[in-house]
């Protein structure tokens, strides 16, 4: 049974399961009293992907066209999904709770006719998961439906206004507020679709893409800081909020800006502002293998990620990618920081430790989600290097949106080239290894490193050498760890079932990939896994250590080496099960996974290997799915 502990007096509720939710009731139970309290419905923190899809073409069915796509989507995350058609001036839907083949089965949407429609997957968030909280949304008289994406914060305004007008709701959803504010807008601008966008977008607050199809063959979109592309074909227009959407279709995009409202009328798209000012955006033509967006071989996405690291790691430096540019803003910058989140702000913490060790310049490494608080000495002359995968994630986004008021020049490390931070950015590096489904970002951590790599590289004047033929080289040593594939996989079962605990132990450049490592086993195999500075231990995590304790110790021959084996052997007299990663064996360790020989500063980037190995075979035994793990979503676009 999970019981609920309210905390921080809000709606954000800690379940004993360890994990945050936010929910519209709860039962607070005092140890005496049972009570029933009713949550504010104000949202303080939430992980939402949820993913939209518009269609407006002439040669295929909307429906089969609308499923495959968010079949594509599905690494974002989603508990339901729905879809809406035109068919003959009205507009059909379907919708249902599960995976998009679960509820096309059950609801045959790949048979709703019509040759215009949207489609979406939800990942809950106010409303519980059921079919009537799944989005498409209809307006009272049908006559329009919106898919959506974000939050609408004054949606509880909004809806006491529109129920004292005569709407009628029929889900708990902020979403379906839209469609009721386009249908008023609709009826009284006497059906003008360009006036029924403005004027909702005007009245809506919050972060939200929508798209929304009217009963008059219609499409329309606009887009409040989350994400929403066009895509151009020769016979049809798509509006999606991934690439993925409408990849196999074209690759010809347009992405909106913030702000940003399109409507397509048959083949034609207009794009305006709420001033309703015409506004023309580029189209770029989006560079990624689709076929990588398949499993191939691999059981997972996740190891097939882990595996083709081989042929990614490489890819930064095999498109055209101005490194002396970005080096350039950072040699004249007055103060550098570093931002990103989870496992980019992990790469960041390695970045730090590289500049300084290699190129004797200092710079501040913030989580994105701090930012706010901790970057008082922004200035013009700063630089921010933003790391992420997406490009997307809401708190790197702010946080860069903070620097530039403040003046500070953006450099961004991306995979998403067209990415919203992406066109925030200054100068860009991009990681170029195609599109990563694992919820758990594995490849892309390889190229964030890569190409931190190379900066300090420059920057330190070849003090640290990253040329191409160490690049090479590590490459090669990177496919002989892969191949410990299978020790790892015999390790990990070996391993107790029931194992509670898991630190990683590493110094100096292995910290930051102790942490990483710990944060892949937590997120991909639910086990608490902690990273430490292994000189830290005495300072309070030893205590922990007892019979039951796994500890991985990362203790490649470098300057740390010595110290870690006496840290070690500390763990070893309190009966902790060991196991070293590193190029030397050592007596002190029950299990070995034995690393080639590197260059000492190149370590980093095979130790992350094996545990991201580890990672997933611990998943396997727990029996979870390791692409999506519970409670989490591929990009997180709300803070
Ligand atoms: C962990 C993971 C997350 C992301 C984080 C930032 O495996 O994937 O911690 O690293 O949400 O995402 P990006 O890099 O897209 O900004």
């Amino acid at each position: 049974m999970l019981v609920y502990i309210l905390f921080y007096n809000k709606n954000l509720i800690k379940r004993s399961d360890g994990h945050s939710v936010q929910i519209d009731y709860t039962f607070f139970y005092n140890g005496k009293i049972l009570y029933l309290i009713k949550v504010l419905n104000k949202f303080l923190f939430r992980i939402v992907v949820c993913s939209i899809i518009g269609y407006s073409g002439k040669l295929i069915s909307a429906a089969p066209l609308l499923v495959e796509s968010l079949k594509k989507m599905e690494y974002r995350g989603y508990d339901s999904v729905g879809i809406a058609t035109l068919n003959e001036g009205n507009i059909l839907m379907s919708k249902g709770v599960g995976k998009v083949a679960e509820v096309d089965k059950e609801m045959d949407l790949n048979n709703l006719p019509g040759q215009i429609g949207i489609g979406h997957t939800r990942w809950a968030t106010h409303g519980s998961v059921n079919a009537k909280n799944a989005h498409p949304h209809y307006s009272c008289s049908s006559n329009i439906a919106v898919v959506h994406n974000g939050i609408i914060e004054n949606y509880q305004e909004l809806k006491i206004e529109l129920t004292n007008d005569g709407h009628v709701f029929k889900s708990q959803t902020d979403s379906e507020v839209i469609a009721h504010l386009l249908e008023k807008y609709y009826k009284e601008s006497n059906f003008n679709v360009n006036e029924t966008m403005i004027k909702t977008c005007k009245v809506l607050k919050g972060s939200f893409a929508f798209v929304v199809i009217f009963d008059n063959g219609v499409i329309a979109g606009a887009r409040f800081d989350e994400p929403l592309i066009i895509g151009i074909s020769n016979n049809a227009l798509f509006l999606s909020s991934d690439v993925l959407g409408f990849l196999k279709y074209t690759d010809k995009s347009v992405f909106l800006d913030n702000g940003d409202i399109v409507i397509i009328d048959n083949d034609t798209f207009r794009i305006f502002d709420v001033n309703e000012k015409i506004v023309t955006r580029p189209v770029t033509q989006v560079a990624w293998e689709l076929g990588s967006t398949e499993k191939g071989k691999y059981a997972h996405h996740t190891i097939k990620e882990i595996h083709e690291q081989t042929l990614t790691l490489l890819k930064p430096f095999q498109v055209s990618n101005n490194f002396q540019t970005f080096c350039e803003f950072l040699r004249n910058a007055s103060n550098i920081y570093i931002t990103g989140s989870g496992t980019s702000y992990n790469c960041g913490l390695l970045g730090k430790q590289l500049l300084s060790k290699f190129a004797k310049i200092k710079s501040e490494v913030v989580m994105s989600s701090e930012f706010q608080y901790s970057s008082d000495s922004l200035e013009p002359n700063s630089a921010v290097i933003a790391i992420s995968q997406s490009g997307e994630t809401a708190d790197v986004l702010h946080s860069v949106k903070k620097a530039k008021e403040s003046g500070a020049k953006i450099l961004s490390i991306v995979n998403v080239p067209t990415s919203s931070l992406a066109r925030m950015s200054d100068s860009l590096l991009t990681l170029n290894c195609g599109p990563e489904i694992g919820v758990a970002a594995t490849k892309s951590f390889m190229g964030q490193l890569m190409i931190i790599y190379k900066i300090v590289n420059i920057l330190s004047r070849d003090q640290m050498p990253f040329d191409e033929i160490n690049q090479k080289h590590l490459l090669k040593m990177v496919k002989k760890v892969l191949r410990l594939d299978g020790v790892i996989q015999n390790l990990i079962s070996s391993l107790d079932k029931n194992i509670k605990d898991i630190y990683i132990l590493g110094r100096s450049i292995h910290y930051p990939i102790a942490l990483e490592g710990s944060l892949k086993i937590k997120e991909l195999a639910y086990i608490h896994a902690e990273g430490i500075a292994a000189g830290e231990l005495k300072h309070g995590p030893l205590a922990l250590i007892d019979k039951e304790s796994v500890v991985v110790v990362l203790n490649p021959t470098d300057e740390t080496y010595q110290d870690v084996i006496s840290s070690s052997n500390e763990i070893k007299s309190r009966g902790a099960y060991i196991i070293g990663i590193s190029n030397k064996k050592d007596d002190v360790y029950d299990r070995f996974v034995e690393l080639p020989d590197v260059d000492s500063y190149l370590y980093p980037i095979l130790e992350i290997v094996p545990l991201q190995l580890m990672s997933y075979y611990l998943a396997l035994e727990k029996q979870v799915d390791p692409d999506y793990p519970r409670n989490l979503a591929k990009s997180v676009t709300v803070k």
